[in-house]
């Protein structure tokens, strides 16, 4: 059985997660979606929010599992019993940052593989960051973010500026 990770922060979930998470839900058996703490981020979302919007997107989908974790990558990978993490890359300016976090998980982990997934054309500009400042200033990000979560996550950014 094959099990792979996606972690990310998830600041919100947006559509390009999503995407990511349906095409790599077709390639492993097994698919565990992890919230970790990006120390170089401050989050809007508690860990518990940020979970619970991706479990109510991804509830459809039987080999696809959502957790949370407080830790390093590496440790949480390997207490699963996976291989590999996936990543999604969007643009150049992606590259040398998760280059950089691939090289020092396989550093510390040797055994394990990150593997890049690059995103679907339509959702290159996407990020949790543009969505963010969006709602900040009032704009609509419906478009963004996924049916189900699109309002709850609207409303709730909208109490946090
Ligand atoms: O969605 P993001 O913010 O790009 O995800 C980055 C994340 C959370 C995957 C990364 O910061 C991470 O792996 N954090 C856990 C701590 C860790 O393992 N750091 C060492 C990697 S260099």
């Amino acid at each position: 059985m094959k099990t792979v990770v996606y972690p990310g922060s998830f600041d919100p979930v947006t559509k390009g997660h999503l995407d990511i998470i349906e095409r790599t839900a077709q390639l492993f058996d097994k698919l565990i979606v992890v919230v970790l703490i990006n120390p170089a981020k401050k989050a809007i979302f508690s860990v518990e929010e940020r979970v619970e919007y991706i479990r109510r997107i991804t509830g459809d989908f039987v080999n696809v599992s959502v957790d949370c974790y407080d830790g390093l990558l590496v440790d949480y990978v390997k207490s699963k019993g996976a291989s590999a993490v996936v990543k999604g890359l969007r643009a150049m300016s992606d590259f040398e940052n998760e280059f950089q976090m691939a090289l020092t998980n396989k550093h510390l982990y040797p055994d394990m593989e990150t593997l890049f997934l690059n995103t679907s054309s339509e959702y290159m500009f996407l990020s949790s960051s543009m969505v963010r400042q969006l709602a900040s200033f009032g704009g609509d990000i419906s478009p963004f973010i996924p049916e189900e979560i699109a309002e709850d996550v609207a409303t709730r950014l909208a109490k946090a500026t």
